[in-house]
């Protein structure tokens, strides 16, 4: 199950998704916004990162203008790491090394052609393990010092 959220900003682009991963027969939890009305970003990067970081979803998309709005505020729950990709190399090597569990991306700064092949690239590439999942424990760990 993938959770998708997005602001005004990503919402034509959150439709392409959408459509994209029908397509696929990939099923996914919708968390809004629900129209392009303008909207915070916060509020629907906090409910799909809680759906990830529970387990309810096991990987979640983002979108707003740039990406980052949403990409930072999904980070300030505990156990996501969400990263904002703008091509595929980083899609793919943020699944291999750092364990990514939410893409965010930048309707604003994308075509939805680009934008399609790194949800492709996301939802396909594995984690290499190994020295990563240390890296990645230490990650955990300054999260748990807080
Ligand atoms: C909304 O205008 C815009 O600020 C938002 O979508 C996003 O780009 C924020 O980072």
């Amino acid at each position: 199950m993938i959770a998708l959220g997005c602001d005004h900003g990503g919402f034509a682009l959150m439709q392409v998704i959408k459509s994209h991963l029908e397509e696929l027969g990939l099923e996914y939890r919708d968390f809004g916004t629900y129209s392009a009305e303008s909207c915070d970003y916060p509020v629907y990067a906090e409910a799909a990162a809680r759906a990830v970081a529970s387990g309810e979803c096991d990987r979640g998309i983002l979108v707003c203008g740039t990406g980052i709005g949403i990409s930072m505020a999904a980070n300030k729950v505990k156990g996501i790491r969400a990263a904002l990709c703008s091509d595929c190399f980083s899609a793919e090597m943020t699944r291999r090394h750092n364990d990514a569990n939410m893409l965010a991306l930048g309707a604003r700064v994308l075509g939805d052609g680009l934008a399609l092949k790194i949800v492709d690239t996301f939802l396909t590439t594995g984690f290499d393990g190994g020295r990563h999942q240390r890296r990645i424990d230490l990650i955990s760990a300054i999260e748990n010092a807080e």
